[in-house]
């Protein structure tokens, strides 16, 4: 079968290369190959930028394309193999129905005042003159929202071990190419006691399961139906049969949530507080906009405003925080971008590059939310949170996180941009962050007549 062309170096110097320097990987292979080529990873796959080819593939999930669970196992030490994440087929399906409907329509009105209140008591530790690393500062208010969520619970004895624990798996796993090594590299994968980093990731990952199956007991012993939380929903559902979630599909599933949803908006939080920092022409007419909006408890209102929502997106498309989207497999042989592929091969929209074409986002590398008010781009040109069978199933829940912490943040205080410098996108386990820490300095309290908590909670 003859594939789109891409490198001819063997394949572990490839793998070497997309462990360690994934973006510049693709944006040469890219200019080399164009719209699509293939990297041998540990399998061949086609890496697809080209809005129409990504239009194919996301419109056809289930027709054409599977989303096949065998190239999303990398994920499977962390979040189990009951993990939406993990499953494919008609078991994926399942659990997507599941876990959907706690992140849209109605239900997201309860989790505002949630994420105001956790982010208003973060920034409340700040003293002015202090320096804020924005990523942790964000990490810490997405978790919390996440553990409310998932649990409905952040404080206390259980939830603070659990926010412990797994933000020091994040971090660690995150920490560098080489630990990014042992994802994609199962040899490794290996329990050589705590000084080997695996080793340490498996006792964590063994008290993180000890955490949440106490909560799953103790849940099941006092079933309180009056109970909101994601947790509680997903104990109730029962399949056709009338069969409920096991102990351990509810632990994946919660792994699930809790990690697919804080690193990923945080990482979002954080980038959008550089981008806002570091340009004051946009800080301003962000601040004049948050201003002047009557009535900012109506939600309708806060998640319309034009140039936030430009921001915010802008922020997602300049340096997406999920490069790719997950595999899908050819099911039905078929021609992309000009290329026969037949059943089995494996291919992905590559998010990244999608949004770094000149044709698309003139002068692509340059922050500038003013395109997206100029030009209406397509759900396959600007895919920040994938799409079809497989997409995110946290769109909604980010949006809404991301814009009600930035606006509470900047309605309350000044805050400077300290670190220097460009700040560029690296490789953060299987997803990507700042190279560096984004150090923001508290210079004062912004003089606002009420306060975003007020208005939104009125
Ligand atoms: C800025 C924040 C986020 C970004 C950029 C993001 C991006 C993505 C992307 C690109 C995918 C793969 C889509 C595909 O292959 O077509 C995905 C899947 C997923 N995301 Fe997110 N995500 C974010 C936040 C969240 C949040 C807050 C949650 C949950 C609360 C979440 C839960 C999930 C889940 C469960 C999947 C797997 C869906 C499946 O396999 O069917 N994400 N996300």
């Amino acid at each position: 079968m003859k594939l789109p062309q891409g490198p001819q170096t063997p394949a572990i110097v490839q793998m070497l290369q997309w462990i360690a320097r994934p973006m510049p990987y693709m944006e040469e292979c890219a200019k080399k190959y164009g719209d699509i080529f293939t990297l041998h990873l540990s399998f061949p796959i086609l890496f697809v930028s080209h809005p129409q080819a990504i239009q194919q593939i996301l419109t056809s999930d289930n027709k054409d394309f599977t989303a096949p669970s065998r190239a999303n196992q990398l994920f499977a030490p962390l979040l189990g193999k009951n993990s939406v994440i993990t499953l494919e087929g008609e078991p994926h399906f399942r659990q997507r129905q599941l876990i959907t409907p706690p992140f849209h329509g109605e239900r997201m009105k309860t989790y505002t005042e949630v994420i105001t209140k956790i982010t208003e008591s973060v920034m409340g530790q700040w003293r002015i003159g202090q320096s804020v690393d924005a990523r942790a500062a964000m990490q810490a208010i997405t978790m919390r929202v996440i553990m409310q969520a998932v649990f409905g619970l952040h404080e206390g004895e259980r939830a603070e071990e659990l926010e412990r624990l797994l933000a020091i798996m994040l971090e660690e796993g995150g920490s560098s190419p080489l630990r990014a090594a042992l994802l994609y590299i199962p040899i490794l994968q290996q329990d050589l006691g705590t000084w080997y980093p695996w080793g340490r990731f498996l006792r964590r990952r063994q008290r993180v399961n000890e955490l949440i199956y106490a909560e799953i007991r103790e849940r099941r012993a006092q079933a309180d139906t009056s109970r909101t939380d994601i947790l509680s929903l997903l104990m109730a559902a029962q399949d056709e049969n009338g069969v409920g979630m096991t102990d351990e599909e509810l632990r994946d599933e919660l792994m699930t949530l809790l990690t697919a949803g804080h690193e990923t908006t945080a990482t979002a939080l954080a980038w959008a507080l550089y981008w806002i920092h570091k340009f004051p022409e946009v800080k301003e007419k962000l601040l004049a906009e948050l201003d002047t909006v009557p009535d900012k408890s109506d939600l309708n209102t806060l998640l319309k405003l034009p140039y936030l929502n430009a921001v915010c997106n802008e922020t997602l498309r300049i340096y997406p925080v999920a490069m790719l989207t997950f595999p899908r497999s050819v099911k039905n042989t078929l021609t992309l971008s000009g290329h026969e592929l037949q059943p089995g091969t494996l291919v992905m929209g590559a998010i990244y590059l999608t949004h770094q074409r000149e044709d698309l986002y003139p002068n692509p590398k340059q922050f500038r939310p003013e395109r997206f008010l100029e030009r209406q781009y397509s759900p396959y040109e600007f895919v920040p949170f994938g799409g079809g069978a497989r997409r995110c199933v946290g769109t909604a829940f980010a949006q809404l996180e991301m814009k009600l912490v930035l606006a509470t943040i900047l309605s309350s205080l000044n805050l400077d941009l300290a670190t220097k410098g460009d700040i560029l996108p690296r490789r953060r386990g299987l997803v990507t962050g700042p190279d560096r820490v984004i150090e923001l300095v508290v210079q004062g309290q912004r003089q606002v007549k009420t306060s975003l908590l007020e208005k939104v909670s009125s």
